[in-house]
């Protein structure tokens, strides 16, 4: 059969691969509640200016890899990059923006323009969390990053890795930009083309660059968070103690900066060997939201993971989901007055929970059994005169063709057993 292909980087997602979504969705929707979150499900566009405002105009998400389109009448609208721009625009109408804490997670397909690879799509999915409204302390940032951790358990997931980092406050920045700008200068002809145009525009970015030339002079270059203040540098310690206290284990990653502009103290990354080349499974932070129409930044701490990612891991580490719902029972029929008793038993055992297949016109028991097969039914009830005469059947079982006398009246309560 010819294969129509969707546009690159998305992809279907059949009833056989559903189940193991399910489980994650089941772990996110067990877990976050368990620390006071409940779902909200924002729009999947916005004005485009909540992701510009929201993320930096200066981030690679909003230079180059929106779906921005303008609708009808002439607005600019975008298909959500991420999460958590959309979240806060709808919580900066609430009291969140007069400092009182909303605690909400989501789930659900998110947008961006990139290279496909493996791991790597333009429709991706995301589960995360935002923290909204309370002013930042690092309990909850702790707290934050051990919800993550609780939620990949529940997920089957283990054997990555935590990095953490502090991006320090605003007032923080110039001091260490100041030395970052002196170091890469001192280099600059060693380094990427990219790396070069950062240095004016965003030179903390410099510190993400993956290019083999700007990797050595990145190594060697002072450690930012040295140069932030007292109050700062506490911050992160205590973040760091809470974590060692509840048992997760870290790594301090200097140079980890995340990709969104909106991020201020802790940073966090967790990453998979099992991914290959992607190797995030999911990242987050404490942040500042800047957004049309609000007087001050609206403080927050959540993250997001990244659901196909997560389920390359899992399928690595070897967890299976259970297998797709198939019916329970098939009704193969003789006869065209089998047929219609077929129709309306199948009927009834849905109602009561007992699913049923059957075809609906009259076909070879041969070409039956094969329809049967090729559902996965577990039981096969043959029905034909004699048994519509006698008000029972024989119930096959399909994985050791044992065969078991049933009256159509006990069928619900056998096969709900
Ligand atoms: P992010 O690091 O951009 O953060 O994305 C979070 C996760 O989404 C990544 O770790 C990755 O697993 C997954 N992901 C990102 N891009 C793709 C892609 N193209 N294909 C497949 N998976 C992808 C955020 O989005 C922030 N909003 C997280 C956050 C919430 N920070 C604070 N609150």
């Amino acid at each position: 059969m010819p294969k129509i292909i969707p546009p690159p980087g998305v992809s279907d997602i059949f009833p056989e691969e559903i189940t193991a979504w399910y489980e994650l969705e089941a772990a996110a929707r067990k877990v976050f509640p368990l620390y006071g979150f409940g779902e909200i499900r924002p729009p999947i566009f916005e004005f485009t200016e909540v992701f510009q405002r929201g993320l930096g105009g200066e981030t690679e998400v909003v230079q180059k890899e929106m779906y921005t389109f303008e609708d009808r009448g002439g607005r600019s609208l975008t298909l959500r990059p991420e999460g958590t721009a959309g979240v806060m625009r709808a919580l900066a109408g609430t009291d969140a923006a007069n400092g009182v804490e909303h605690r909400v997670f989501y789930m659900g397909p998110m947008f961006r323009g990139e290279r496909p690879a493996a791991g790597r799509k333009r429709q991706f999915h995301q589960t995360g969390v935002e923290n909204v409204g309370h002013e930042a302390n690092p309990g909850l940032d702790a707290e934050c990053i051990a919800m993550l951790c609780h939620f990949l358990q529940e997920a089957g997931i283990t054997g990555y890795n935590l990095l953490l980092n502090t991006r320090g406050v605003q007032s923080d920045r110039p001091a260490s930009e100041k030395v970052l700008a002196e170091h890469f200068r001192a280099h600059l002809d060693e380094m990427c083309d990219d790396c070069k145009e950062r240095i004016n525009r965003n030179i903390w970015r410099i510190l993400d660059c993956k290019q083999e030339c700007c990797r050595k002079i990145i190594e060697t270059a002072p450690d930012p968070a040295e140069f932030f203040s007292q109050e700062s540098k506490d911050y992160f310690a205590k973040v760091c103690d809470l974590l060692a206290k509840q048992n997760i284990p870290f790594t301090v990653d200097r140079r980890l900066v995340r990709g969104l502009d909106y991020y201020v103290h802790t940073v966090f990354e967790l990453t998979h060997s099992g991914l290959g080349g992607q190797s995030a499974i999911a990242g987050g932070g404490r942040y500042e939201l800047t957004l049309p129409g609000l007087k001050k930044p609206l403080p927050g701490v959540g993250f997001a993971a990244g659901m196909e990612r997560l389920l390359i891991v899992r399928e690595a580490l070897g967890v299976k989901a259970p297998e797709a719902r198939h019916p329970q029972l098939f009704l193969a029929s003789l006869g065209e007055k089998a047929l219609a008793f077929n129709s309306e038993l199948a009927a009834k055992l849905r109602k009561q929970g007992i699913s049923a297949a059957l075809e609906y016109e009259a076909k070879s028991m041969k070409s039956q059994m094969r329809s049967a097969d090729r559902l996965k039914a577990d039981y096969v009830l043959v029905i034909g005169d004699s048994e519509l005469e006698q008000g029972r059947a024989n119930l096959k079982c399909m994985a050791d063709g044992n065969e078991t006398a049933v009256s159509f009246d006990e069928l619900a309560t056998v096969l709900a057993k």
